[in-house]
C-alpha cells in the first residue's frame, strides 16, 4: 500500500508545531454531525488503540470485485463541491492502492485544471471521444499521478450536446460515453474506480454520466433549498435507471463545506435523513443511500489547492481538508458497492 503522504500522525512523520491535534484527542475539532447521521461511518476503533495505529489499519475493500466501481459525482446545483470531491476522493483512493480514472464531464474543465493539466487546443479530450466515432478511450486518457489518470475536458465540450442531439431519438446519444468506456472495462489494465465529475446541469452530459455509472455520489451543502434540488436529481436518476441503466443506484450524500454548528445545517441534515429514511424498502434507486462519513468541513486549503494544480494531499497534507478526504476515501472504499446485482 502506498504511504498516505498527508497523514499528520504517521509514526514516521514528526508533527509540525502548528499541526492540528491528533484525531481522537480531546483537542480535535471533530465534524459535528449527530451520530445517527453517519449511517456509513467507518467503524470506530477502540479508544485503547492509539489513533496513529488505528489510522493505519487496513480497511475492508471491494478490490476483489471483477469490474470497477463507477461513481458519478453529481448535483445540478452549482458550487457545492463536486469537483473538489472528485479530485480529492480520487487522490485519496490512490493512496489506498486503488487505480483510479477520473472523467471531467464539465465544459468548465475545472477537474482538469485541478490536476494541473493544461491542454493545447489540438489535444484530444472528452469532446472528441463523444463526438467522433473513431476516437477511443485509450487515445484521450492522460496520466496525472501514480495510479491516477484522467479523461480531460476543454471548453469545446459545451458544443457536444448539439452534436449528439440528432442521436437522442434512437437512444444512442445518451449512452455514447458508456459504449466507449465499455472497451476499457474489457482490458486487463482497467481501473478499480472510475469517478465522473458532472456539470451543474441535468443535460445530455449528465445523462451520459448516469448511463455509465453504477453509483451516484451527491455532494451537498446543507443550505436552504438544498433538498428541493435533491428530489429533482433523484427523479432524474430514477428515469435514467428505468430507461437506460437498471444497475444505477444512489450511493449517498457527501456533506460539503459543512458547518456543523449552525442551526440551518442541523435542520437540513435532519430533513435529509428523513427524506432518505422514507425511501428505505421502496423500489427507488436511493433506497440504500447513506450520508457518508465524515462531512467535509469548510477549509480554505481546499479552495486554494486547485490554483496550484494540486490535490489537497500534495498541497496541504496536514490540514483538516486532507484528513476529511482521507477518511471519506476509506469510508467509500469500505462501503459495499451500491450496484444492483
Ligand atoms: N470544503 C471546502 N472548504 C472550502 N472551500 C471549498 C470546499 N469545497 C469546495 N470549496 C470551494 O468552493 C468552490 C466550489 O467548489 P467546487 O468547484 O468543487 O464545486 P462544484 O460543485 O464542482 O462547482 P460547479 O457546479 O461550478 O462545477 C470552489 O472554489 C472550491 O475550491
Ligand atoms: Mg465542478
Amino acid at each position: 500500500m502506498n504511504e498516505l503522504p498527508m497523514h499528520p500522525n504517521s509514526p514516521n512523520t514528526p508533527a509540525p508545531p502548528d499541526s492540528p491535534p491528533a484525531p481522537g484527542s480531546t483537542q480535535e475539532v471533530t465534524p459535528q454531525v449527530a451520530p445517527q447521521v453517519t449511517q456509513n461511518a467507518v467503524p470506530e476503533v477502540s479508544p485503547a488503540i492509539p489513533p496513529q495505529i488505528s489510522e493505519r489499519m487496513p480497511v475492508q475493500t471491494n478490490v476483489a470485485a471483477a469490474s470497477p466501481r463507477i461513481l458519478a459525482v453529481m448535483n445540478q446545483k452549482g458550487g457545492v463541491g463536486k469537483t473538489t470531491t472528485t479530485a480529492n476522493l480520487a487522490a485519496g483512493l490512490t493512496y489506498l492502492d486503488q487505480k483510479v480514472l477520473v472523467i471531467d464531464m464539465d465544459p468548465q474543465a475545472h477537474l482538469s485544471l485541478h490536476f494541473g493539466l493544461e491542454l493545447a487546443s489540438t489535444d484530444l479530450n472528452l469532446y472528441q471521444l463523444l463526438a467522433e466515432d473513431e476516437v477511443t478511450v485509450q487515445e484521450v486518457i492522460r496520466e496525472v499521478g501514480s495510479n491516477l489518470s484522467i479523461i480531460p475536458a476543454q471548453v469545446n465540450l459545451a458544443g457536444v450536446e448539439a452534436e449528439l442531439a440528432p442521436k437522442v431519438i434512437t437512444g444512442q446519444a445518451q449512452r455514447v460515453l458508456a459504449d466507449k468506456v465499455e472497451a476499457l472495462l474489457q482490458t486487463p489494465d482497467r481501473p478499480d474506480y472510475i469517478i465522473i465529475d458532472c456539470p451543474p446541469s441535468l443535460g445530455l452530459l449528465a445523462i451520459n454520466a448516469l448511463t455509465l455509472a453504477r453509483e451516484v455520489v451527491v455532494p451537498l451543502q446543507a443550505h436552504f433549498l438544498a433538498l428541493q434540488g435533491l428530489s429533482k436529481l433523484f427523479e432524474t436518476i430514477q428515469l435514467i435507471q428505468q430507461g437506460f441503466n437498471p444497475k444505477l443506484r444512489v450511493g449517498g450524500v457527501v456533506l460539503c463545506m459543512h458547518e456543523a454548528n449552525t442551526i440551518l445545517a442541523s435542520e437540513v441534515v435532519a430533513d435529509l435523513m428523513n427524506f432518505l429514511e422514507a425511501g428505505r424498502g421502496q423500489d427507488v434507486p436511493w433506497a440504500d443511500a447513506v450520508i457518508y462519513e465524515p462531512p467535509i468541513r469548510r477549509n480554505i486549503k481546499l479552495a486554494e489547492s486547485p490554483s496550484f494544480g494540486k490535490t489537497i494531499f500534495e498541497y496541504a497534507p496536514h490540514c483538516a481538508g486532507a484528513r476529511d478526504y482521507e477518511r471519506l476515501a476509506k469510508s467509500i472504499l469500505s462501503t459495499p458497492t451500491a450496484s444492483a446485482s
